[in-house]
């Protein structure tokens, strides 16, 4: 199994003008097969739905593929089952992730984990 070589990283969006208004966190997932995991992606509540979630899983995907495939070939995030994280869900599927996991009540009570999958690479196996 190949590791990732690059580190975890604070990843921010680049928009041609003004503050960035969002912030998450790229990291290489352990014991896995060149799968990065985006956590804790947020737009600054205000500036919804102007694109700045989507210019961000842009600018990560851009980087791991830059990367190549012997860094990079699946990212994945994760949401909740809850109805608070409907948004999320919607976002991530409209980014072209995949739902392909749940774990039951990893989020407590009634609320588990739904990890969706995004292939980087042309061809995956
Ligand atoms: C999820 C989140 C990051 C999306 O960021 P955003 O900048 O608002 O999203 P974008 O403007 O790039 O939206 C892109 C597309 O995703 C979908 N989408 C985004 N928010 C949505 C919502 N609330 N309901 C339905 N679809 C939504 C839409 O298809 C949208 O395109 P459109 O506006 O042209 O219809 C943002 O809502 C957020 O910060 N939420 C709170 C934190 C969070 O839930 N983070 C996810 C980690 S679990």
């Amino acid at each position: 199994m190949s590791r990732p070589s690059l580190p975890e990283t604070r990843v921010k969006a680049r928009p041609t003008t003004g503050v960035c208004p969002r912030c998450g966190v790229l990291r290489p997932e352990p014991f896995a097969d060149r799968v990065w995991n985006l956590f804790f992606l947020a737009v600054q509540p205000g500036r919804h739905r102007s694109g700045m979630g989507d210019l961000v899983v842009h600018q990560v995907e851009k980087s791991l593929r830059g990367s190549g495939e012997q860094a990079a070939r699946v990212l994945i995030v994760e949401t909740s089952s809850t109805i608070e994280d409907e948004a999320a869900r919607r976002f991530y599927e409209r980014e072209g992730f995949d739902r392909n996991a749940r774990v039951c009540k990893f989020c407590g009570p009634g609320a588990d984990k739904i990890v969706s999958w995004k292939s980087l690479v042309p061809a995956d196996t």
